[in-house]
């Protein structure tokens, strides 16, 4: 978990190939998918701002940091978010994308991704 920088961003890869991006804002970690709805540029090249969002740095479009919601275009779709436990140092990032915010997610336990070396 040291390894995502303080309103930072960090690309990992899981198991299964999918590019996550680990985000850390405002106290907070989330993952996203590493690829913006845009156009598909990497996310993890984008910068977090003070305001909870991420922004692409290919055309400027704004996610929310725990929602995955756009929040300033050109982008019109949402990015792909995952439930997120931390366990220690480590963070475990769920293999299954968030449910819509009326359902509960099952979180997997088993460690999908680690941060700490
Ligand atoms: S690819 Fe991200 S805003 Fe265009």
């Amino acid at each position: 978990m040291d390894d995502i920088p303080d309103e930072g961003v960090l690309a990992v890869v899981r198991p299964d190939g999918q590019r996550v991006c680990l985000i850390r804002s405002q106290g907070r970690v989330s993952a996203v998918a590493n690829n913006c709805t845009h156009q598909d540029f990497e996310m993890s090249l984008g910068d977090v701002l003070p305001d909870g969002t991420i922004q692409c740095s290919w055309h400027g479009a704004r996610y929310d940091c725990l929602t995955g919601e756009v929040r300033q275009g050109p982008a019109l779709f949402p990015l792909r978010t995952y439930p997120v436990k931390i366990e220690g140092s480590s963070v475990l990032v769920s293999p299954n994308p968030q449910p819509p915010a009326n359902q509960q997610a099952a979180i997997d336990p088993r460690p999908a991704v680690e941060t700490e070396q």
